[in-house]
This record gives C-alpha cells, structure tokens and sequence, in this order.
C-alpha cells in the first residue's frame, strides 16, 4: 500500500532526548524525524539500547524523569506540538487519540486490580462513561480483543490470565479511547510464537476495523514482515534508513540494516552459524565524531568518522544516511 499521497497524521521532527546521569549528559535520541500515515503501520527496528522506547515514550512525554529529557524538535498532531502542550493538555492524547502498549508487561497491569477495574478507570477517564454503558462497553471490548466469558473476564484479577490474554486485555485498555494511533513497544516479545502470531492477526484486524495508524517497535523481522508497511531502522539515537517493507529487505541501502538483516536466521540453511555485527553500538557519553556505525561498517571511509552523513532520498519513501551514497551522487 502506498501512504505517502495522503497527510501524515504524525509528523515527527528533529526529536532530541537527552538522558541525564552522574556521569553527564548525553543524547540517547539525536533529532528523529519520522511521518506516520493514517491507516499505515510504520516499524522501529534497531539494536537493543538505540533508543526505540525513550524515542516512543517523548512523543507522548512519558519519558523518565529526571532521567531524562526532551531537549528539542516537534512533534506535530491535528496542528498541535505535542511538546509545546501544557501538562493538562496532553491527557487528551496520551491513552486516549494515541494509544500504547509499553514494553514492560509488568508495568500496564495493575495486580491488585480487577481487570474490570482497570478498563472502567481507562474508560472513565478517556470517555466519560458511566453505569451500564461503562459495563457494556468494557465487556464489549474483551469481547473485540477474544477474551473468552468475556463478562467473567471483568472480574477477574491479571494473575488469573494467561500471558497472552494479559497482553490481549492489555491491548483492550489501550483501545479504550478510541485512538487514531496505537503506539505498539515490543508487544508481544514475552509470548511464545502461537500467541504471538494470534495477537498480531488481531491487532491487523482491528487496525483494518478502525483505520488506525501503529508505531510497531520490534526486534524481530518476522514481525516486521508480518505486520508493517514501511520500517524506520535506528542506530545510536538516529534513524539511519527508511523504506517500505518489501524494499528494505530487497534492497537496503545502508550497512547498518544489512548487517541487521545478516543476522536473522535463515529457514533454509539451518547449519549456518548465525552472523552477528561485530563490535558494540557506541555509549550515549560517547563523544565520538562522525557516522555512528563507522567503527562497525566493513564500507567505511576517512569521511565517515568526521561527519554525520546527511540523509538522503534514493527511491519511493526510501531514505538513508550514509556517505556512501553520497559518494555515489558526487
Ligand atoms: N530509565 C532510564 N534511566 C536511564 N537510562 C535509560 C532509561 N531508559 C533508557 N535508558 C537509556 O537510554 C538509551 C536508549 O534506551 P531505549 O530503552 O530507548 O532503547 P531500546 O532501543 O528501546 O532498547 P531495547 O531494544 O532493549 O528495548 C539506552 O542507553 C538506555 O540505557
Ligand atoms: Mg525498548
């Protein structure tokens, strides 16, 4: 499917997070920009501490603090700057127009809570309702999200779920307000495979139901196959390539995203040895100049440890930042 004629619901410019700690600052988000369209399901992808949760978090300025902080960029929704909002404000976006499942299973439930508890407080809060249409509408949305005896469900405290109607109950709260985008941090990475998969058809098909606009951040490039129409790949706080699903793994343009792609596990040749990037992502303090994956990249050029190389459009909704391509346009 192809997005990019209509209007971006989110727009996404020079977001920078900086984290705060007794060794310093430094930046852990570097100016991401990044448009999400309506209907579209866009991708994270990128190593373990790149910054896909702290850059999902700022949009919604839930990042930790005083861990952190947002120190520049905007993020543009129905003409608003999400950044520049007062505090009170933000409540009419976050869990409600923008929806999200966080990263930390152990953080969306509340214990101590009923199920039931936990959605009428969301729908209370995001809706309004009250009484019997509170009640009708919660059942309703188990119901949506195939929780079974779905009225039993309600009563029912999170240890009584299994992991994967956790995760479904989970993903009714944050359909509670009806939001146009759903911001998806790793969703299903603590289900096995069968629950995964099962979760995934649901949440496309709520997506299809509803039009909904998903920032999907994963590790896994099954998942990406499986879910998204375009994937952003990050690296040490920046977004390195952008393009469509089916051309990123055709064709990726930067050595950072080969590599990646490298590295997943091949159905067909099962002996291989799984290849994995040599060297570690650069530390957030680190004061290093240039491309960030220069001391990692088998291409890489006196240049690229001088300067940041500038992004660069190579085809339909495709982007990448490297100075080979550069290179190849001098
Ligand atoms: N609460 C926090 N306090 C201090 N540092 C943090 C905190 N949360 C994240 N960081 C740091 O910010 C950087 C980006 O982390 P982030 O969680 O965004 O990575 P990620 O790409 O989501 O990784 P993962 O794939 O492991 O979830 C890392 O260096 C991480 O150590
Ligand atoms: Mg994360």
């Amino acid at each position: 499917m192809d997005f990019s004629n209509s209007q971006p619901l989110l727009r996404v410019r020079g977001l920078k997070t900086q984290l705060n700690s007794k060794r310093g600052t430094g930046l852990a988000v570097k100016g991401v920009s990044f448009d999400l369209y309506p209907g579209e399901t866009l991708g994270l992808v990128g190593e373990s501490g790149s910054g896909k949760s702290l850059t999902c978090l700022s949009l919604l300025r839930l990042n930790p603090k005083p861990a952190s902080s947002i120190v520049g960029g905007q993020v543009m929704f129905e003409s608003e700057d999400l950044l520049n909002l007062p505090e009170a404000q933000m409540r009419a976006y976050r869990g409600k127009k923008i929806g999200m499942i966080l990263q930390d299973p152990m953080r969306a439930l509340n214990p101590v809570f009923t199920i039931g508890n936990q959605l009428f407080e969301s729908l209370r809060l995001h809706r309004g309702l009250q009484g019997a249409e509170l009640r009708e509408t919660a059942t309703h949305l188990l119901e949506r999200v195939q929780i079974p005896n779905p009225e039993q469900g309600l009563s029912a405290y999170p240890h009584h779920f299994s992991g994967g109607m956790r995760q479904r109950a989970v993903g009714a709260i944050a359909m509670s307000g009806s939001p146009s985008i759903l911001i998806a941090d790793e969703p299903t990475t603590a289900l096995d495979v069968t629950v995964q998969a099962a979760f995934l058809d649901l949440l496309k098909r709520i997506q299809r139901e509803e039009g909904l606009s998903i920032l999907f951040v994963t590790h896994d490039f099954a998942v990406v196959a499986r879910m998204c129409d375009r994937v952003a790949v990050m690296y040490a706080g920046r977004i390195v390539e952008t393009a469509p699903t089916a051309v990123l793994f055709d064709q990726p343009r930067h050595p950072y995203t080969e590599s990646l792609l490298k590295s997943v596990p091949d159905v067909d040749h099962k002996d291989e040895r799984l290849y994995a990037i040599p060297g570690q992502p650069p530390s957030v303090f680190s004061e290093a100049k240039g491309c960030a994956f220069a001391p990692r990249c088998p291409y890489a050029m006196a240049r690229c440890r001088e300067e940041v190389p500038p992004q660069r459009t190579v085809g339909p909704a495709h982007t990448v930042s490297c100075w080979r391509e550069e290179a190849k346009h001098a």
